[in-house]
């Protein structure tokens, strides 16, 4: 069996959507929800799959004692970035190299990088004019929104397309992606 933490800062739509889909599942399984705010969405959700999760603090998570002891625990082989807001650092990278992914609202290269998540993304691409635009899932490494890519999807954006209308798009495309995604990398 497979051990996968999810980390998640927000709304948890995807975290909520790797859930249902490992629920039950033959070899993987959701062992923890990592997160570094109290109010997310994904805290209640764990609760009520009865999924361990962890509310870390910055300086625990830096701490290369302490999160490691916590993913070591849970016997974690995998992390899924799932809107973590956090920087992930360098330590966790290098011990989870090539078994962390993230996955970001747009076709990387394009539209990535710092301050790029959110609504944000969408009002680039936007103002950039694009005919499509979709999801990238790819490996993390210490350069954000710039490793390995594993998967794109696109979409295209229709004529009236608001960010808002954008938003909810992109979103579903993730979730039918990033849960079948893990899978194949894991299984
Ligand atoms: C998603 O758009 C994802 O691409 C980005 O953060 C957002 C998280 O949304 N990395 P949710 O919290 O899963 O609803």
């Amino acid at each position: 069996m497979k051990h996968i933490a999810i980390f998640a800062s927000g709304k948890g739509s995807n975290a909520r959507a790797i859930i249902n889909y490992f629920q039950n599942h033959a070899s993987v399984k959701v062992a923890l929800i990592v997160t570094n705010n109290p109010e997310a969405e994904v805290v209640k959700i764990a609760h009520s799959q009865k999924i361990i999760s962890a509310v870390v603090s910055k300086k625990f998570l830096n701490d290369e004692k302490e999160m490691p002891r916590l993913l070591d625990a849970q016997k974690i082989d995998f992390i899924v970035l799932a809107g973590f807001l956090q920087l992930v650092p360098s330590y966790l990278l290098n011990r989870y190299s090539q078994r962390m992914v993230n996955i970001h609202p747009a076709l990387l290269p394009k539209f990535g990088g710092q301050g790029m998540y959110g609504i944000k993304v969408h009002e680039a691409v936007l103002a950039a004019g694009e005919k499509e635009t979709g999801i990238t899932i790819h490996y993390v490494n210490e350069k954000y929104d710039q490793g390995e890519i594993i998967l794109q999807k696109k979409l295209k954006i229709a004529p009236g397309d608001t960010p808002q209308t954008l938003s909810p798009k992109v979103l579903a495309l993730e979730h039918k992606w990033y849960p079948k995604t893990i899978e194949k990398l894991l299984v």
